[in-house]
């Protein structure tokens, strides 16, 4: 089967790629099929959602069973913000290493017990030849640090300590953070998707 992973982010194919490996399935990024430029507006409210419209709009664009996913930390002391604003919190001037100092700013003084989070993904299928879609959930639970550690990863890995762990993400390498992240939660259940898929 070929799989079009339709990100933007290079580093989600090269992700999916390691996700997918050992799998019958050859991944495609946008680039490879000359949709690179095309942008599609996430105008859901929910993960679900904008994961969905993505997956729908490029697999009509390419013709190909198409996977989209789309992710986010909810802060529970900030009623579930950023959310599915994540990528964009504090407007299009800030960075990643400005969102995280947004969030840690507007958290100062919140105690550690209240200090709970979790990043979340849902990943999209779809198959533009029979219409089916299947999406799959993953969470992952922690806290929020009162300053960043680490460098490893990309968006607020360094602010985020998963349950059960005294390390950031942003302190561990890909291979510790993967298995239980909210992306690999949700990846482990493409197989079966894919699977499926190939029945229709
Ligand atoms: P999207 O899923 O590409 O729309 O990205 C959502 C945003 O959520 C990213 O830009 C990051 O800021 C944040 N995010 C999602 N997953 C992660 C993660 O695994 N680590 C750190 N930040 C993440």
């Amino acid at each position: 089967m070929r799989l079009l992973v339709a990100t933007q982010n290079q580093g989600k194919v090269a992700e999916y790629q390691n996700l997918l490996a050992g799998l019958d399935c050859e991944i495609v990024g946008l680039g490879d099929i000359g949709l690179g430029d095309l942008d599609v507006d996430e105008t859901g409210t929910t993960f679900e959602a904008n994961a969905l419209i993505k997956a729908r709009a490029y697999a009509q664009a390419s013709n190909m069973i198409t996977l989209s996913d789309d992710s986010g930390i909810v802060v529970d002391a900030l009623n579930g913000e950023p959310g599915i604003y994540s990528a964009r919190y504090g407007g299009p001037g800030l960075d990643n290493a400005g969102r995280r100092q947004l969030l840690l700013s507007n958290l100062l003084g919140v105690p550690d017990e209240k200090r709970t989070a979790h990043f979340a993904c849902v990943i999209a299928v779809v198959d533009p030849q029979t219409g089916a879609e299947y999406t799959a959930y993953g969470q992952v639970d922690g806290h929020i640090m009162t300053e960043e550690r680490g460098t490893s990863g990309f968006g607020y890995d360094p602010v985020f300590r998963p349950l059960g762990d005294t390390r950031t993400f942003g302190q561990m390498d890909s291979s510790e953070k993967d298995p239980i992240s909210h992306r690999g939660v949700a990846a482990q259940q493409l197989p079966a998707i894919l699977k499926q898929i190939e029945a229709d």
